[in-house]
């Protein structure tokens, strides 16, 4: 039986309804979860079927929300639609099918355009008649989706893995990347973060792991390149939101006092007066990522700090969220009750038993603003959830 509405669709509107949404709103992305989305995501049986790489216990889903008030609180969320390949349908004439099949169930900010979408798909996915490539017998997607439900409008993003076509094709990413920017007309740009990489020792420089891209007119759209790295200290922290220092010569002051707060947040939280995250000292394993667009001559930046690796539970998260959504601006109304809505949105297992609900906290760095937003695993396949299972069944 699939129980992806009670695990996925239920948190996520759950959300909305506490982000005010209007009513009609939550009523037609109910209904979109409902019809388009939640088929794309296969069998939600355990054990797994198709183990999905979008989260750590596979569930084919992760969501976000923007800290804020009002419209600016917007909802998101990509997904891996693992029914495709189970099916053995891994083609792109199905990929785009399916997008364009997404773009007219939604109210969207702009009709859907693939233009940048094929060019990333000739330069980033191996082609369909290539060998295709599995790591214990499952297939590997290529491709995720993501989609931006605002209040009332939507957009829709594709992502794209190019490591798998650079393991058979043995060609680097940064030069696929290379070709992918000259064809979108995002050379200069795609320059800068070159040579900021260029700084680094072969051993220390950051891996590519994601490009993702709007599908919207080229005019409107953005390319973000994904970088997985380390980050030891805010120094660090603020020398790749910067670009190496790049970056500050436009206005950035603000975003970066958002990244200084999260920061301090972080890593000081404490419980019983006891600083109690030794480990948060510090983030390996963070994302990074530059966003390049047409008209800027540098790029803008996000990063990920992956809370769920260096915190104890999902209790002490929720609290240093709420702490920090007690400090933005605007942003009171999102602290007040936050643990408590969370236990109540995954009743399932305690909040303090483990981590796992809680994946990023994440900060963009933009002339001129900022935002903040935390990532969530819905937990489809928490082995609590998967116990209750068991037992109802003997
Ligand atoms: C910092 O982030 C908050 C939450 O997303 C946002 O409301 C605020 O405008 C940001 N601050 C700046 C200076 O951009």
């Amino acid at each position: 039986m699939s129980d992806w509405w009670t695990t996925i669709a239920l948190p996520v509107i759950a959300f909305m309804r506490r982000q005010n949404y209007p009513a009609a709103s939550l009523d037609a992305y109910a209904l979109f979860w409902r019809n388009e989305i939640l088929p794309l995501l296969g069998p939600c049986t355990t054990p797994v079927v198709y183990p999905s790489w979008i989260t750590d216990d596979h569930t084919p889903v992760e969501f976000s929300v923007v800290l804020g008030s009002g419209t600016r609180s917007v909802l998101r969320f990509s997904f891996e639609p693992s029914a495709l390949p189970l099916a053995g349908d891994r083609s792109l004439a199905t990929l785009k099918r399916t997008l364009e099949r997404l773009g007219c169930a939604l109210t969207m900010e702009s009709t859907l355009d693939l233009e940048w979408f094929d060019i990333c798909a000739d330069e980033l996915l191996l082609g369909e008649s290539q060998e295709r490539v599995c790591t214990d017998q499952a297939p590997v997607s290529e491709t995720s989706i993501g989609i931006d439900l605002a209040h009332r409008s939507a957009n829709i993003k594709v992502y794209f893995m190019p490591r798998i076509r650079s393991l058979i094709s043995q060609e680097l990413p940064e030069d696929m990347i290379s070709r992918t920017t000259e064809r979108l007309g995002l050379h200069k740009p795609w320059a800068a973060i070159l040579q900021f990489l260029s700084r680094f020792s072969p051993a220390d420089r950051p891996n590519i792991d994601i490009v993702a891209i709007d599908c919207v007119p080229a005019s409107r759209n953005r390319l973000k390149i994904y970088f997985r790295t380390d980050i030891a200290s805010y120094a660090q922290m603020e020398y790749f939101l910067t670009l190496g220092g790049v970056l500050a010569t436009q206005d950035i002051g603000a975003g970066l006092r958002n990244a200084t707060l999260i920061w301090d947040t972080l890593t000081s939280v404490s419980e019983n007066g006891n600083a109690l995250l030794g480990k948060a000292s510090g983030f390996p394993g963070a994302l990074i990522y530059y966003e390049l667009k047409h008209g800027a001559d540098v790029p803008s930046s996000k990063v990920y700090l992956p809370v769920h690796r260096y915190f104890r539970d999902d209790l002490v998260i929720s609290r240093a969220v709420a702490h920090l959504a007690s400090k933005l601006p605007d942003v009171s109304s999102v602290a007040k009750g936050y643990p408590d809505f969370i236990q109540e949105t995954f009743p399932y297992r305690s909040l303090s038993s483990r981590t796992g609900i809680h994946t990023y906290v994440a900060c963009t760095v933009k002339p001129g603003g900022s935002d903040v937003s935390v990532y969530y695993n819905p937990e489809s396949f928490a082995p609590e959830r998967t116990r209750k299972q068991l037992r109802s069944l003997l």
